[in-house]
């Protein structure tokens, strides 16, 4: 069934109202459109533990940190209505711009600490952007629980902290990244990739899992990294933003995986910017 589409807040409101005098559960996925498996999954993890789920598809112009990655941005949204299809969601909210950022718009919710790192020192003001819409996002659909691909694991930290922080009653559930067979991390970026850059993309998952097992095995973090970068760019990766071994609770900069610990990376490859992250150990 084609899930009904909503437009407008009120809308949604009504409809949200209408299922919590019903003593429904609300299960939100919010995404930016151009819907792969990874979106998919987080949407059967809602079904299997919602009554109800929504999904969103809206590009939040506030996290793009350049005109021309947001005008490049994949928009398909005609597609990722067919792709919901056979989950059966009970609402696609496709908020009209003002419905998110009305005339006048003039609040950002910003989260201190974990954004100082990695993406958020790589993209300044990105989680800032992220922050404010996904609040906007749990307080317009009022949902009980939201769904996030660890994929983006910084995000998950950012927006589990801030629901904490400001007493948005929501539980965060992370879930674990989709990969295509070859390794690559499914993202909506990959769709930017040309044929030849698609080929060699799989090259960051593999350069992480050899720097996940050389430090696993005791070897020095800078040296697997120094191969790790050597292997990236003959495989035509043009700047590595970072490529750093982090503790998964705070993400402090770790020289060994002597806490639980995670290998997070960024890298440029024909001009499309590929993130990824691995558990080590
Ligand atoms: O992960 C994304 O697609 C976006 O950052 C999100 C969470 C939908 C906020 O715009």
């Amino acid at each position: 069934m084609t899930a009904p589409m909503i437009r407008q807040l009120s809308d949604l409101r009504a409809q949200v109202a209408s299922w919590k005098a019903a003593g429904e559960t609300i299960g939100l996925v919010p995404t930016m459109g151009a819907l792969h498996q990874g979106h998919l999954s987080l949407v059967a993890a809602a079904k299997a533990a919602c009554d109800r789920v929504i999904v969103t598809i809206f590009v939040n112009p506030r996290q793009f940190n350049s005109a021309e990655d947001l005008a490049n941005y994949p928009k398909t949204e005609e597609q990722d209505a067919q792709k919901l299809k056979p989950f059966n969601v009970d609402a696609l909210y496709v908020p009209d711009g003002d419905q998110i950022y009305p005339e006048g718009f003039s609040t950002t919710v910003s989260v201190g600490g974990v954004v100082d790192v990695l993406c958020g020192a790589a993209r300044p003001g990105h989680f800032d952007g992220v922050a404010t819409v996904v609040t906007k996002l749990f307080l317009q659909s009022q949902a009980d629980q939201a769904f996030f691909g660890e994929k983006d694991f910084q995000q998950v930290q950012v927006v589990t902290r801030l629901a904490r922080d400001l007493d948005i009653p929501i539980k965060v559930v992370p879930c674990p990244t989709i990969r295509e067979e070859d390794g690559l991390a499914m993202s909506s970026r990959n769709l930017l990739l040309s044929d030849r850059a698609r080929v060699y993309a799989p090259e960051l998952n593999r350069a992480m899992e050899d720097v996940a097992e050389s430090v696993l095995a005791g070897n020095d973090m800078a040296q697997a990294r120094a191969a790790a970068l050597a292997r990236l760019e003959r495989a035509g990766f043009t700047k590595v933003d970072y490529f750093e071994l982090r503790a998964s609770d705070d993400l402090r900069l770790l020289q060994r995986p002597d806490v639980p610990a995670r290998l997070f990376v960024a890298a440029w490859l024909a001009g499309v910017r590929l993130i990824d992250n691995i558990a080590v150990g």
